[in-house]
């Protein structure tokens, strides 16, 4: 279960992890098709792995900060979200996040970036969030997309995904000044 509660939201809401949750994600996140467009995509993940992973979270909360997506009616964890290389001189950070595959289509993953862009800017005080998806990786760019993210870039044929072949990595940004506009 769940730590903190640190934003709610009308269908989901972000809480803090705790080291419970990790045997959840793992099995979550250990699945081949969920991680298709994440990094780390062909690898298998080991239950050490996870907890390792948790630690460094733990430890370098500066840098990431990690949030449990979880659905408001079932209290069940769904997904995960995070900031990572939070940059506190340039005030920026990365967006990332997942949705087990049982949730998806609900608008869970376009709620937590809509809370997530709240914590970043009024929490956080950062100027900058930026996110990156492969180019066939639709339903991630509509999310960032209707979270108002600009598309400001993209690097060629760089990720390459079997059954797709090398495909673009898209580069988004949202500024703060723009942010809810
Ligand atoms: C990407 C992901 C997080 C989306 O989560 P979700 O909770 O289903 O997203 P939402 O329901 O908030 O929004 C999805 C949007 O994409 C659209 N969509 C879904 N599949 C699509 C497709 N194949 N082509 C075009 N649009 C698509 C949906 O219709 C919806 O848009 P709408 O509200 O305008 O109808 C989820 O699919 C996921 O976890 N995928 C695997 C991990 C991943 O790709 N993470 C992001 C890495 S950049």
């Amino acid at each position: 279960m769940p730590g903190h509660l640190a934003l709610k939201g009308e269908k989901i809401s972000l809480w803090t992890l705790t080291k419970d949750d990790i045997k959840l994600i793992w099995k979550y996140y250990g699945d081949f098709e969920l991680r298709k467009y994440l990094e780390r995509r062909w690898q298998p993940i080991y239950y050490e792995d996870e907890e390792k992973w948790y630690e460094n979270i733990v430890k370098n909360k500066d840098e990431n900060i990690v949030f449990c997506i979880v659905e408001n009616s079932s209290n069940e964890l769904v997904g995960l979200i995070g900031l990572h290389k939070i940059d506190s001189y340039s005030k920026h950070a990365e967006l990332g996040y997942w949705i087990w595959r049982d949730y998806w289509n609900r608008g869970y993953a376009t709620e937590a970036v809509k809370l997530t862009l709240k914590y970043a800017f009024e929490y956080l005080n950062l100027n900058k969030v930026w996110a990156r998806a492969l180019e066939s990786n639709k339903a991630s760019q509509r999310v960032l997309e209707k979270n108002g993210f600009k598309l400001v870039g993209k690097l060629r044929r760089h990720n390459y995904t079997p059954g797709e072949g090398f495909v673009d990595e898209l580069y988004y940004d949202l500024l703060k000044e723009e942010w809810g506009h």
